[in-house]
Formats: C-alpha cells, sequence, structure tokens
C-alpha cells in the first residue's frame, strides 16, 4: 500500500474548500493499493467528507482533542471526529508543537485517543534545522518516538508515521530524498523497538508535482504527506500520477 496524503492546514475557509472538493473528485483517480486522505479543515470537514463519499478518497482531520466529550471549550476529539467519518488524524504535526505549544505527552494523549476511537493516527516527527547543524537530527526523531511509543499499548492498531523535517515544511526545500529515505530507515528500526507491527513511514515538506517521484521511487518511503500542493487540484492530481511505479 502507498499513501498521498493532503494537509489542507488553514488555507482554504469552507466555501474554497468545497470547491477544492469538488475539484478533486472530477480530477483524481486513486490508484489501486494507494490510500489517498484529504485534511481539511474541521468547519469544512462535513462538506468535503460528502462531497468525496463516493470516491476513494477519504477524509481526516488536522488535530484532535483528547479527551472523547465534555467540557472542553474549542476542541473537537478523535471519537468526535471519528463519529462523523474521519479515517485518519494527524498527530504532533510540527505547527502544532512549534506554533500551539503542544508537547510530546499531548501528542502521546492524542495518539491513544485516535486508538481507543478506531482513526488511524499520522504521527508526524521530525528535526528541527538547529538540531539537524548540531548533527542530533537522529537523537531528535528517537526522542519522539520514545516519547510518543513507550509504554502505550497499541497491539493490532493501524498507525502512520510522517517523517516531516520542520525545516523542509512550507520552504520550498525538501530534504534531499536520499537524506529521507535514510533517516525513514532509521525511523522504521526505531520504531521497532516498541511495536511490532510494520509501520508505514512517510516523507512530508515541500513535496509537490516536480519532487515526489524521487521520493516515491525509495521502497522505505511508502507515501508523502503533501501541505500547500495539495490545495491545488491540479497539482494533487499529479502528485498522485507521478507517485506511482
Ligand atoms: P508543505 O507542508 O508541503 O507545505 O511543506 C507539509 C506538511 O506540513 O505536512
Amino acid at each position: 500500500m502507498k499513501y498521498v496524503f493532503g494537509n489542507w492546514k488553514m488555507y482554504l475557509d469552507e466555501k474554497e474548500s468545497t470547491v477544492l472538493a469538488e475539484k478533486l473528485v472530477q480530477t483524481i483517480q486513486v490508484p489501486k493499493d494507494f490510500t489517498c486522505v484529504v485534511f481539511p479543515s474541521t468547519l469544512a470537514f462535513a462538506r468535503v467528507r460528502d462531497i468525496v463519499a463516493s470516491t476513494h478518497i477519504r477524509v481526516g482531520s488536522q488535530n484532535v482533542s483528547w479527551a472523547p466529550r465534555g467540557a472542553y471549550t474549542g476542541a473537537t476529539s478523535a471519537q468526535i471526529f471519528s463519529d462523523s467519518g474521519a479515517s485518519h488524524a494527524l498527530v504532533g504535526h510540527s505547527e502544532r508543537r512549534y506554533i500551539f505549544g503542544e508537547t510530546d505527552e499531548a501528542a502521546r494523549k492524542k495518539l491513544e485517543a485516535c486508538r481507543d476511537a478506531g482513526i488511524v493516527p499520522v504521527v508526524c516527527i521530525g528535526e528541527t534545522s538547529e538540531d539537524r547543524e548540531n548533527g542530533k537530527a537522529e537523537y531528535r526523531v528517537k526522542k519522539q518516538i520514545l516519547k510518543l511509543f513507550e509504554n502505550v499499548p497499541l497491539s493490532d492498531v493501524s498507525i502512520i508515521v510522517a517523517y516531516e523535517p520542520v525545516w523542509a515544511i512550507g520552504t520550498g526545500t525538501p530534504c534531499d530524498h536520499a537524506e529521507a529515505a535514510r533517516m525513514i530507515e532509521l525511523i522504521k528500526n526505531e520504531i521497532k523497538v516498541y511495536y511490532t507491527n510494520p509501520v508505514p513511514v512517510l516523507y512530508g515538506g515541500s513535496v509537490d508535482e516536480q519532487t515526489v517521484s524521487d521520493f516515491m521511487s525509495h521502497s522505505v518511503i511508502d507515501g508523502v504527506l503533501v501541505g500547500s500542493a495539495s490545495t491545488d487540484a491540479i497539482k494533487f492530481a499529479h502528485i498522485i500520477e507521478h507517485s506511482v511505479f
């Protein structure tokens, strides 16, 4: 199975999300053995879900709250997203971590909430440019994996990990594809310490229709998590086409 995911972030309002979803339905053919998920804003989630319902495109949530229900102003839980048809949820995206102050502990609770709600968590990890300059890229991802997975009972739960170096996100400068493959190999080996099932690991960070095939040509890279390029239907369609080998 290969994975092409589109994270629409907060780029689009409800109407624009609807227009994009309608275009995707007309433009995209999800290839056999591919999982294609789009992650609209919470406000647009239900409309996008209804528009893509008859296709193989699935919808996920960009973020979840770990508490299932109750007095949590402004939150939407993994359980509520699951009940509304979300198949996947991003967990620990670097924008949540570095802009909104989300800790490893919070990301771990969200991972557990997804497990309990039956949503596939797409756990995002990756080093900062400072980590990389200081030779700490490997250390950082290993530490994040430890904090997310140690002592979390996950047997038989599907999990996806996205390797997203923070310095490559939204910068137009992706990680070198051979280096991404090396880091993903290391990540897969590290996850085995905590979790025996094979975990697909995607690359994310400035992937577009020009660069996607470089990443997908490495068999160790199971897919891509695409941000800004996924908000253009034609580009996203090309990304899917160029992912097939
Ligand atoms: P980008 O975002 O493709 O715009 O760099 C990727 C992501 O944040 O998942």
